[in-house]
């Protein structure tokens, strides 16, 4: 009996779009519909199973092989860059990485800026491209609210519709990159079982595969 494909996703939003994206590509996902506390499930046919993981943890599933497969942001895997291979972009979630701030924010003033963010390696990759040296303020959370008290000049966040920035008297001054879901594989799984290659390929006609110029 062959191993099923394990399949670390990422709990929450991006869990709910690929069940669904699983159900178009005509995988019966009925067994994700009572979860109840779980956080383990196999297939009823016994071809894959899904591990529940937080986003960050997916990266690392791969990395050690415990999971073939990962379903993340690229937010995430710009941060955990390496172990594993980037396979395909899923095109949901679709959010992207900006520079905000309260109005009277001057990006273009010479001194050293504090930037304040949950991505320490997205915002200094942005500045040292452009040449600045900032100081990096990690947070774990609640972002926006730091230009307004003072700890930042300014914020390199999420952002998905908008509204946390609007409501919390911040503007979006610069783009970084578009943000989507990532079908990411183990090197070594991928090249020892092609169950994984037929797997993935039968994913890649649903979704297509259209990378979408940022705008
Ligand atoms: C993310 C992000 C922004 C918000 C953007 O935060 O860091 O705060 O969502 O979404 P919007 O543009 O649709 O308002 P998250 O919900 O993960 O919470 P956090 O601040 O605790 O990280």
């Amino acid at each position: 009996m062959t191993k099923p494909i394990t399949i670390a996703l990422t709990k929450g939003r991006i869990e709910k779009d690929t069940v669904k994206l699983f159900e178009k590509a005509g995988f019966d996902m009925s067994f994700m519909s009572n979860k109840g506390r779980n956080l383990m499930f196999e297939s009823p046919d016994r071809s894959f199973r899904f591990l529940l993981v937080k986003a960050p943890d997916v990266t690392t599933y791969v990395r050690h092989g415990v999971a073939d497969i990962g379903v993340v942001g690229k937010d995430v895997l710009i941060e955990h860059p390496t172990g594993y291979l980037e396979m395909l972009d899923l095109n949901f979630g679709l959010c992207k990485f900006s520079v905000a701030s309260i109005p009277s924010y001057n990006p273009n003033d010479h001194k050293r800026k504090r930037i304040a963010t949950k991505y320490p390696t997205v915002a200094r990759q942005h500045f040292n491209q452009k040449g600045e040296d900032v100081e990096i303020i990690s947070i774990q959370g609640s972002v926006e609210i730091t230009p307004v008290l003072g700890l930042a000049d300014a914020i390199v966040d999420i952002v998905e519709t908008g509204n946390t920035l609007v409501a919390n008297g911040l503007e979006v001054f610069e783009d970084i990159c578009r943000i989507s879901t990532r079908m990411i594989v183990n090197k070594a799984a991928l090249k020892n079982n092609p169950a994984i290659i037929s797997f993935i390929q039968k994913i890649e006609t649903i979704v297509g595969n259209q990378e979408e110029d940022f705008k």
